[in-house]
């Protein structure tokens, strides 16, 4: 049996839209966009939103949105997807990398020794879609006046307390990547509720045009175009019921998995489960059979940030509970396709082998 990690949940209604985009003839940014940022925004409840051409795209436009720039420092969870990391040095600030804890998010406890008066920012994620405790970033960026940027790129349909992730933050991002659950196979969005970030934000996705071929700010070409904005809103409008599914994967897994533990998840949480992970301490030797046995998975993620080779010179620290972690995380298979015998396959390979 072959399990692929990850399949895009692309059906024949997405395929008809862009068909439909195709016929139309206008392919580039247009009105397909701006449906899909006003559809997203009502499904978030949150007054704006900016589509972009990747959830990296979308983080540099929430950084530049912040004047973010050199000798400015900026809080980020040692252990993330690494895209949260290059983007503070795009725009020429420091990374500061606080542990995690064991939802595997960044441990609020620890965040105040980190701030100096060079802090300019939070970064907080969600990693795989666990919620991070929001009632604690949210204080702590108040206390100290400094903002808060959620990058929601794993966390697009998970809930805090009754909140949709992707709107805690003065400024939000997702990724729209063909792994996600709702996917423009590559895209972003920035989710605000100020007005002025959200015209600054416009801006920057296209040059930092102020009006035609007036250029304001150092911007990019982070466009998303017409013809993958309509496959958003199609897959927005059976968003509720992939959520589903995904959440009754999760609880199938929870089931029936014995010997392995998981992220800790915080009290009146929803979560999408991006990723479902599990923790061993066998973890390369089952990774290993699993791999052999045909199930395809993911580490999210084998080391720190600050260890990969790109940010040694960076930071010298060591994040105890980001190691242990590192060393113990397996990403497993949970996408749309995914049938009951192949979870019972991979069920039953993991508790043969695992403990
Ligand atoms: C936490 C996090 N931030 C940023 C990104 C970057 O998103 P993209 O791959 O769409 O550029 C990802 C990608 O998955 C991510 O997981």
């Amino acid at each position: 049996m072959k399990i692929p990690w990850s399949l895009p949940n692309i059906n024949k209604k997405d395929m008809q839209s862009i068909k439909k985009v195709l016929d139309s003839g206008w392919f580039s940014m247009g009105s397909e966009v701006k449906k899909f940022e006003e559809k997203t925004a009502r499904h978030l409840d949150i007054k704006y939103a900016v589509a972009a051409n990747t959830g990296t795209a979308a983080l540099d436009m929430a950084l530049k949105c912040l004047d973010i720039g050199e000798k400015d420092e900026v809080i980020i969870p040692a252990l993330a997807y690494i895209a949260t990391a290059n983007v503070v040095l795009y725009n020429n600030a420091r990374p500061v990398f606080v542990d995690i804890d064991d939802t595997l998010n960044i441990d609020t406890s620890l965040i105040e020794e980190k701030i100096t008066d060079k802090t300019k920012v939070i970064i907080n994620i969600d990693l795989g879609g666990n919620p991070s405790n929001y009632d604690e970033l949210l204080r702590i960026s108040k206390d100290y006046d400094i903002p808060l940027i959620v990058d929601g790129a794993q966390s697009f349909g998970s809930e805090y307390k009754g909140i949709k992730c992707c709107t805690h933050g003065v400024i939000n991002t997702t990724s729209f990547h063909a792994a996600k659950l709702l996917t423009t196979i590559e895209g972003g969005m920035v989710f605000t509720r100020e007005k002025e970030f959200c015209l600054k934000a416009t801006s920057i996705r296209n040059q930092g045009e102020k009006s035609k071929y007036i250029h304001q700010y150092l911007g990019n070409n982070y466009r998303m175009t017409d013809l993958v904005a309509t496959v958003g809103s199609s897959q927005l409008d059976r968003f509720k019921e992939t959520l589903k599914q995904r959440r009754k994967k999760a609880e199938y897994y929870k089931k029936n998995l014995n010997n392995v533990e998981y992220p800790r998840e915080l009290h009146n949480i929803k979560n999408c489960y991006f990723f479902f992970l599990i923790l061993v301490k066998n973890r390369d030797k089952l990774n290993n059979y699993l791999n052999q046995n045909g199930i395809d998975t993911r580490i999210t993620y084998p080391m720190p940030i600050n260890e990969q080779p790109v940010f040694k010179k960076i930071s010298k620290d060591f994040f105890l509970k980001a190691k242990d972690i590192s060393k113990k995380v397996i990403s497993l298979p949970i996408h749309h396709k995914l049938s009951i015998e192949q979870q019972d396959y991979i069920i039953k390979k993991i508790n043969k082998y695992a403990g």
